[in-house]
């Protein structure tokens, strides 16, 4: 069954929310709070280590019962059913959207627990020492080759969950620049590493070049035979990787209804469950499992997913804000926002509807953002007094992973007071002069969460999965196809071809 494909502009929600937007839009947020003593409480959702607090937006009750009119109105509901249950929803490539499946273990598919198994075997053997390289010698580094959706989400997992690391060094090779590859390199043993060959194709450019360039740089003093004790495979694309030399045991799978920007969640994380082991890595797979039921059960009213997505709708169609701003609080967050500037921006940069027709209102928001307190010495300042609308996501922990206390309490204390900052401005304060004064009025949402545990991570990782889904639902666009990548490759490639 396909998505059902109404154009939101059309719908009496939109209209009555325009309607709306005219009142809402000269009012300050800081009246509001006076105005509703209850406002913190109710705009809050509380789910197991999760406190979102989305009290200091531009709305009031009656733009959340717009908003939710408005996800019913264009068939939300059913959308959700759809790609759970496996619906060909990724139309334009005839596809199922089942990334939900790769984490779901009470009703696992066969090929997924046996590649979970696979995955086990493997980075327990890397971790334990029992897989050795040519010459006899366990492997100490691993380097994962792979671009986009290959390379950005296991990167940024990786990265985020190093404090649970086992001490192998794992490194990421993506762009076609040789740099990249000769830097690496440059810290690399051929008898202790492992390389990852992570393409869904198995045919991208920049992946299938700097895999040569590492395969002739390993045969200068290995052979051919060796290649099996050092590469590794994850692909649909079988024929081609024996091509390329690497044994059929070490091949893993990936399908076509996982996505690239999704997939970190299959083999493709194979580097990550290497980093972290298998369990840490299961428990990431649950805790985006954890966040599925919510997302596929709660009422929209108190879903996190659904809420989030409806508040940056809300700005991008109505304020007309063309961006907004991710700042997660902690280092180890680093490539958060990396990762998700492909998977909100290559899923809903689309202009034009489920109905191949042309798009004339805003889809697609793009995304920025850097770790705090860093971005707030770099960025803030247009955040705060510029002239442009930036919605921000405030990630925070209430607990860290190390015993620095004094520096976790400043950590936070920055998280807090950005926000409140942004809310509150020089409100009905003499500012010093005119330089100093501050409107305030600016929104952010603000995502408070235990600890970074790797379940943690997997529940925050599936909140903007699904708001990405959502929010492709009501700008009634294709989210999990990418034509528009295709252009610049084929260019590049009769570039090439003439040269
Ligand atoms: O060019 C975009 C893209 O198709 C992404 O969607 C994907 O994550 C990336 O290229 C890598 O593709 P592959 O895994 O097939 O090498």
């Amino acid at each position: 069954m396909n998505l059902p494909s109404i154009n939101p502009t059309t719908t009496e929600s939109w209209n009555k929310l325009q309607a709306h937007f005219s009142e809402i839009n000269e009012v300050h947020m800081m009246d509001l709070f006076e105005e509703d003593i209850k406002r913190v409480d109710k705009m809050n959702l509380s789910w197991k280590e999760f406190q979102v607090d989305f009290s200091k937006n531009r709305i009031t009750d009656k733009t959340i019962s717009l908003l939710l009119e408005l996800a019913e109105e264009v068939g939300l509901k059913e959308a959700i059913e759809l790609q759970f249950e496996g619906s060909k929803i990724n139309q334009t490539e005839d596809r199922a959207v089942l990334h939900t499946a790769l984490r779901d273990f009470d009703s696992m598919k066969p090929e997924v627990k046996k590649a979970l198994q696979k995955m086990k075997k493997t980075s327990n053997a890397v971790i334990k020492g029992t897989w050795k390289g040519f010459t006899g010698k366990p492997i100490t580094d691993i380097v994962n080759i792979g671009i986009g959706g290959s390379e950005l989400g296991p990167k940024m997992v990786t990265n985020a969950l190093k404090y649970y690391g086992n001490g192998l060094k794992i490194h990421y090779i993506s762009n076609v620049d040789g740099d990249h590859v000769a830097e690496t390199l440059k810290k690399l043993n051929r008898e202790t590493t492992l390389f990852i060959i992570v393409s869904k194709s198995f045919t991208t450019q920049e992946t299938m070049t700097n895999a040569n360039a590492i395969k002739n740089w390993f045969l200068q003093e290995a052979t051919q035979l060796d290649i099996e004790k050092h590469f590794i495979a994850v692909s649909t694309n079988e024929s081609t990787i024996i091509d390329f030399g690497i044994s059929k045991y070490n091949v893993f799978p990936i399908w076509d209804w996982v996505g690239g920007r999704f997939s970190l969640w299959s083999s493709v994380g194979l580097s990550t469950c290497c980093a972290i082991g298998y369990d840490n890595f299961e428990e990431l797979l649950r805790g985006a499992h954890e966040m599925d039921l919510h997302f596929r059960n709660e009422d929209f009213s108190e879903n996190i997913p659904v809420i989030l997505a409806l508040l940056s709708v809300w700005y991008n169609n109505f304020f007309s804000s063309e961006t907004e701003a991710i700042i997660p609080y902690t280092q180890y967050l680093e490539d958060f926002v990396p990762y998700l500037q492909q998977a909100i921006m290559e899923s809903n940069g689309k202009s034009v509807d489920r109905n191949g027709t042309a798009i004339n209102y805003q889809t697609g928001t793009v995304v920025w953002g850097n770790v705090g307190a860093n971005a707030q010495h770099a960025f803030f300042q247009l955040l705060h007094q510029g002239t442009k609308l930036v919605p921000v996501d405030f990630i925070g922990f209430s607990e860290s992973l190390h015993q620095h206390k004094k520096q976790h309490e400043i950590l936070k204390a920055n998280f807090f007071s950005q926000s409140e900052a942004l809310l509150q401005g020089t409100y009905k304060q003499n500012a010093p002069n005119e330089f100093r004064f501050f409107n305030g009025n600016k929104p952010s949402n603000t995502i408070f969460i235990n600890s970074l545990t790797p379940k943690n991570l997997g529940s925050l990782i599936a909140i903007y999965e699904h708001k990405i889904f959502v929010q492709g639902i009501i700008w009634n666009i294709f989210s999990y196809d990418q034509w528009g990548v295709e252009l610049g490759k084929k260019l590049t490639n009769q570039l090439l071809s003439n040269s």
